[in-house]
């Protein structure tokens, strides 16, 4: 039992994103993006770094995206499962390329927009809100072949007709939107985050840092679109979050440890705050770079910030200057980090930390005083199914669990926080590994990672105990 209940409203519920359950590939109309020349395997790595070979995907390589766990053909069992569950809320990507299948089409695919339609529709049904986020990762080919993605400044413009389009045509069924998932990915894998493209001797930190401000001018734009067609809407932006400790309180660990959290934040300060921080002009001129800007950015970016502070929690990062701890790295969702001796890993080697989810929270909210939305948390494990068709799975449980009460206690902290959605629900394909086995639902697949299976699906323990903590609104975890 929690001391409290949580906030009336709150929106308790699951996330997924487009490539990683849909399947579906090129059905209906749809366009090639970036996610679907990812493949399983030793290449994939190298590839979300941004050094790709080929547009096309390659013979002999098997890419998890292309079916995925099928949701495209089943979101209406699916999303009955949810129900079942009590969600309040579900939290999905649009495929831009399912809407404009190069990306730079005159005319948007009704089939792609028709198959939205349905989802929410079915989620309506439910009682289920939508929250969408708009490019998760997944970038149209023909953008990247055609002028190099986010490179290039012409994607704003197309990400503009993209966004208005989706406005338009769900602006009844729609309240609550997303612009870029995780938008500091690109700073880290610029391919996975923005599609880009090295060539031999690139300046890649250049390239990315100006990728990052044309994604900021379309999200600024498309927040205003929002608030245009749809007054009521929500929009935020979205960070891959986890605060950074220092390892010693030695100020040179502290200083790190700040400069980590303000790489971090750099981006979403524009998105929330409008304009760039003051820190940013010494990392530039340090590094060399120069962000060009066209007249009018500016003030865009100042007049259109988010209403809300989506981000993801997998755990908290550790800074040292200390040359021998900084042997010790851990993978922890890509950002690389020193090892936290306080903490225990998961299977992947990401720490987990509960106490860092109250801690991030605060921080968040501490620093922007906008409301959060935790849309992605969870632990990512491999599941067993018993003899009987179970699955066992406490460990899930005991890190939600945790996870849930201090985020309990953020709220008893002060922080307002619209909900709650974990990630992969019903399991899905890994971003990073693009694996199978790596599993966050409530509900198993039966698939493994070289795609075999019969994409049944299995409530695990975790579904009854997650279907509790939402009936009593978080009082019983
Ligand atoms: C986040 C992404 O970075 O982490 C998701 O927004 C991703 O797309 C999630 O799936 C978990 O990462 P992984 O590699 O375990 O799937």
């Amino acid at each position: 039992m929690t001391k409290y209940r949580f906030p009336e409203g709150f929106l308790w519920g699951g996330a997924i994103a487009a490539h990683q359950a849909e399947g579906g590939y090129l059905e209906n109309g749809k366009g090639l993006t970036t996610v679907d020349l990812m493949p399983i395997g030793p290449k994939r790595w190298n590839i979300l770094l941004g050094n790709l070979s080929s547009f096309k995907p390659e013979e002999g390589e098997f890419y998890p995206s292309h079916e995925a766990i099928d949701f495209y053909h089943r979101y209406k069992e699916d999303i009955s499962l949810f129900a079942e569950m009590g969600f309040k809320a579900l939290r999905l990507s649009i495929s831009w390329a399912r809407i404009f299948p190069n990306g730079d089409d005159k005319q948007p695919n009704e089939a792609g927009l028709q198959f939205y339609d349905d989802i929410f529709d079915e989620l309506l049904k439910h009682d289920i809100q939508p929250v969408v986020t708009m490019a998760h990762f997944d970038v149209p080919i023909h953008l990247v072949e055609k002028y190099g993605s986010w490179k290039n400044r012409k994607l704003i413009e197309l990400f503009e007709t993209y966004s208005i389009t989706l406005f338009n045509r769900y602006k009844d069924k729609v309240k609550y939107w997303m612009t870029f998932n995780e938008i500091n990915m690109l700073l880290h894998m610029p391919f996975v985050g923005a599609g880009l493209v090295f060539q031999e001797g690139d300046n890649k930190i250049q390239i990315q840092y100006q990728a990052a401000h044309h994604q900021l001018v379309a999200s600024a734009l498309a927040v205003k679109a929002c608030h245009e067609i749809i007054p009521e809407a929500k929009i935020g932006c979205m960070l891959a979050g986890g605060a950074t400790y220092p390892y010693t309180c030695h100020p040179d660990d502290i200083q790190k440890a700040m400069d980590k959290d303000r790489e971090s934040f750099l981006l979403i300060d524009v998105q929330s705050r409008g304009e760039y921080p003051g820190f940013v002009n010494r990392f530039l001129k340090e590094n060399n770079l120069t962000i060009e800007m066209e007249v009018g950015d500016k003030e865009l970016l100042k007049n259109h910030t988010v209403d809300y502070i989506g981000f993801s929690y997998y755990g908290s990062r550790a800074a040292s200057t200390d040359p021998e701890i900084l042997k010790q790295i851990t993978s922890g969702n890509v950002f690389a980090s020193v090892e936290n001796p306080y903490l225990e890993n998961s299977e992947w080697g990401w720490p987990i930390d509960a106490k860092g989810f109250r801690i991030t929270c605060n921080q968040l909210y501490d620093r922007y005083q906008k409301p959060l939305f935790v849309v992605e948390n969870g632990l990512g494990a491999m599941d067993i199914v018993t003899s009987e068709g179970k699955v066992q799975d406490d460990y899930r449980i005991d890190y939600l669990k945790k996870h849930l009460t201090e985020m309990g206690e953020a709220i008893q902290d002060g922080v307002e926080i619209l909900g709650y959605t974990s990630w992969g629900p019903i399991d899905i394909i890994s971003n990073t590994t693009g694996e199978m086995k790596k599993r966050y639902g409530y509900i198993y697949v039966d698939k493994d990672n070289a795609g075999n299976g019969t994409l049944k699906r299995i409530k695990k323990k975790s579904f009854d105990w997650y279907k509790n903590v939402i009936a009593t609104n978080g009082e019983v975890l």
